[in-house]
């Protein structure tokens, strides 16, 4: 069965102890989780070890980081290496969100180095892909999305390309409050779906979680984990209100 995941992306925004203080309160609602239903909470990288304390007895909650650098790690002032995210006990990785592509001019290539460094250290990447705008209006977002995931990911073997978490995120709904209709996001979903099976099996699509990302919020976050394609969400503005998440977290399938 596939996990079914609500993902909490902090993006840079809480002080460490407003941080603490909200991811207390969601976990102090103490919500049921099934199996194979997760949390992850991407916190920016000083509040990676707050994982550590709050989060690692719950065997469901789980912390990651936002990002990783592509290279192994020397001299990279200021960047942050995988082994480095390994050694405190991180589980998970953003790669590829839109925002590190469009301000920090990451490459599908470069996010096809980050991705093999997170599996070589046994971090599961949630690799982000999604088209913006003007790609959309011209009808051309699923050749956009298959692109991003063939130069991204298709150098993996059938083991590894099921260790990752591909996280659909149309750039025109992440934080515009304009969210993907159910319908829009569950036929891409199930597009990215078929372009997975084709180039591994239908086997491997299968395992593969397909997060929905862009408004999600509490009041829509049930429609669109219905949809038989949508694992789960990864959220920006809404995982920062407690009562909001845990709504997000409750909508899950
Ligand atoms: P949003 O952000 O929920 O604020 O639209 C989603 C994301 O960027 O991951």
């Amino acid at each position: 069965m596939r996990k079914q995941i609500a993902a909490a992306n902090w993006k840079m925004n809480l002080t460490y102890q407003e941080g603490e203080k909200l991811l207390n309160d969601i976990l102090s609602a103490q919500i049921l989780l099934e199996p194979h239903q997760l949390t992850i909470f991407a916190v920016p990288f000083p509040y990676l070890i707050m994982g550590n304390s709050a989060v690692s007895e719950e065997i469901n909650n789980h912390i990651a980081a936002q990002n990783c650098y592509s290279k192994r790690g020397g001299a990279y002032t200021g960047e942050v290496s995988v082994e480095m995210l390994q050694s405190i006990g991180v589980e998970y990785c953003i790669v590829g969100h839109s925002e590190r592509r469009e301000y920090f001019g990451e490459s599908n290539q470069m996010l096809a180095d980050k991705v093999n460094l997170c599996l070589e250290y046994n971090i599961t990447p949630i690799f982000c892909c999604g088209e913006p705008l003007p790609i959309r209006e011209a009808n051309k977002q699923n050749e956009y999305v298959a692109t991003q995931l063939k130069e991204s990911l298709f150098h993996l073997d059938e083991a590894q390309i099921q260790q990752v978490i591909i996280a659909y995120e149309p750039i025109w709904a992440i934080g515009t409050g304009v969210t993907a209709s159910t319908a829009q996001a569950q036929e891409i979903h199930q597009y990215l779906r078929s372009v997975i099976a084709s180039q591994y099996s239908a086997d491997v699509a299968d395992n593969i979680s397909i997060l929905y990302g862009g408004s999600v919020k509490a009041g829509n976050a049930a429609e669109l984990f219905a949809a038989p394609d949508v694992d789960g969400g990864l959220v920006g503005g809404a995982s920062l209100v407690a009562d909001d998440f845990i709504k997000i977290i409750q909508a899950l399938k």
